[in-house]
């Protein structure tokens, strides 16, 4: 990272500068990925006026920032280009849906197609002179109505696409049908609505495959909606979707699940999943923000990252998602060490050495062989943020805390913790998972939540598995092989680049063994400007 810029990230995609929100239309396209997003090219904060930034890249690591691809400049998008995605359409033809905010930044939906096919970077794009091609009818805000999904063909042969909003205060997803691309029309029934939440946001809908898990249909569809009346939390449903009648039913409601369904429970908001048909595999982009304070992001210069693509698939369960950092990953692998079958016991810290800590990838699985320690909790009764927040890593327990003290000082005067308690509730044993900020900084003005689910995997017949992505000022950590996601971001002020450690602790009284912990620095991803053109950033 830049001199004086100890929270700018090494394997984040993220600009040169200013603010950055929600992926757009990501796609892979004649041997191309590309990410579209939400930027302000005029500062480091938030602004109405966004434009679709864009950039291309050969794996998914290493980049290259294209110009803009769309810019406010017609009546019906002057005050913004929105969020949106692709689709491929027949005879490999992308096109761009996306919200436009008119003069009265009142809500439409836009079409964009690439200027010139045979450029392979799609570097241009035009607007469709018939824009806008929806506007909300009557019962729909106009500014609750936005946020186009990628769209899906029937069997009849028409397009379906849901458009993300909220209609009596109960968060939609408003279905529209055409033939052509260009002449839409809204369906009597929503694809789905419910009275748990208020407006949705970028709205995701996608299949994922069953096969190999018993079930007796081969897919099941998942319907994300990120959540602004949720302090920006992307939750989930999953259910069956019938292509021929357009209904979709779910297996349980949003909020309603045991578990409910989040792709992260830290930050990570305004997501969108992709079909990469190259490597037949369904990949997650989400927009992690800042928590610091705006002041301070005024001195960075920036705002906001993109998370590490995620691939994301059905859980052994087959009752929620299973979320795992792209495979390409290994490729930034450098320095290597491994611990393998070590006990720690009850108040031990051990500090992992031989990597650059503020720049890592960590894995690690423990066994726990007094497990039967565990103290009672009446899991249906407890909300496990809140469990968490009363119970920092400080806080001794039983069977855990344990696990990992990321970007912390030597003296662990600052650390985040991510870690694990095990309880027993009734004749199972459940798992919480924490991500605890409390401690990531001496700075005052930032946020130090601690986050908290429960982990859906049986510690008395499975190792308990932690892997952290950790990269200067963000962590993303994946518990039990990838079924509870938290995603933090910190801003130490002691724990910077080499002065940043690492370390494995556990504060229960039981001892706990770490069956195999593998840890690498990671080296910086390339991102490069394909003009040096000096107003583009
Ligand atoms: C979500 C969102 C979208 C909107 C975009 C504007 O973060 O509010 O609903 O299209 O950001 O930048």
């Amino acid at each position: 990272p830049m001199k004086g810029q100890p929270y700018r990230t090494a394997y984040h995609f993220q600009p040169p500068k200013n603010c950055i929100n929600d992926p757009n239309g990501p796609m892979y396209y004649k041997g191309i990925y590309h990410l579209f997003y939400q930027y302000n090219p005029n500062g480091p904060l938030w602004n109405m006026k966004t434009t679709w930034a864009h950039s291309i890249s050969y794996d998914l690591i290493n980049w290259v920032h294209l110009d803009h691809a769309l810019n406010p400049t017609h009546p019906y998008d002057i005050n913004g280009c929105w969020s949106g995605s692709i689709t491929i359409l027949p005879g490999d033809k992308p096109a761009i849906l996306y919200t436009g905010k008119d003069r009265e930044t009142h809500e439409s939906q836009n079409l964009a197609i690439p200027k010139n096919l045979s450029d392979p970077l799609l570097i241009e794009w035009v607007k469709s002179a018939h824009n806008p091609i929806m506007t909300p009818a009557d019962d729909i805000g106009p500014l609750f109505f936005r946020d186009p999904t990628t769209a899906w063909q029937g069997p009849d042969k028409r397009w379906r696409v849901i458009i993300g909003s909220q209609i009596n205060g109960h968060g939609t997803a408003i279905l529209y049908t055409s033939e052509d691309f260009v002449n839409w029309t809204r369906s009597e029934s929503p694809l789905y609505s419910s009275n748990r939440t208020g407006m949705w946001e970028c709205p995701d809908f996608y299949p994922v495959s069953v096969k190999g898990i018993g079930k007796g249909r081969e897919t099941k569809y998942v319907l994300k909606a990120s959540l602004p009346g949720f302090n920006l939390q992307d939750h989930y449903v999953m259910g069956n979707y019938d292509p021929q009648t357009d209904i979709y039913v779910v297996d349980a409601d949003f909020m309603d699940s045991a578990l409910q369904l989040r792709y992260d429970y830290g930050r990570f908001y305004g997501s969108k999943s992709f079909l990469d048909s190259g490597k037949d595999r369904r990949v997650l982009w989400g927009w992690i923000e800042e928590t610091d304070s705006k002041s301070a992001d005024i001195e960075k210069g920036w705002s906001g990252l993109q998370s590490f693509p995620r691939t994301v698939s059905i859980s052994k369960s087959g009752k929620q998602l299973t979320q795992w950092p792209i495979k390409e990953i290994e490729k930034l692998r450098s320095e290597e060490v491994n611990i393998h079958d070590t006990e720690l016991e009850g108040g031990s810290v051990l500090e992992v050495v031989g990597i650059t800590a503020s720049q890592a990838d960590v894995e690690v699985s423990f066994v726990l062989p007094n497990i039967e320690e565990a103290e009672m909790i009446e899991q249906n009764l407890v909300d496990p943020q809140l469990l968490c927040s009363k119970n920092q890593a400080s806080v001794k327990g039983l069977v855990g805390p344990f696990g990992l003290l990321v970007l912390a000082s030597k003296d662990l005067t600052e650390q985040t913790a991510i870690f694990f308690r095990i309880f027993r509730s009734h004749s199972k044993y459940v798992v919480l998972m924490c991500g605890d900020q409390s401690r990531s900084s001496l700075t005052y003005d930032v946020e130090k939540t601690t986050y908290g689910a429960f982990v859906d995997v049986d510690p008395a017949s499975e190792t308990i598995s932690l892997r952290s992505l950790i990269d200067h000022s963000i962590v993303e950590s994946f518990g039990g092989g990838g079924v509870t996601c938290i995603t933090g971001r910190v801003y130490p002020k002691l724990a910077i680049d080499n002065e940043a450690h690492l370390y494995v602790f556990n504060n229960g009284t039981q001892s706990v063994k770490i069956s195999k912990l593998s840890a690498w620095s990671m080296k910086e991803a390339q991102f490069v400007q394909y003009r040096n053109e000096e107003n583009l950033f």
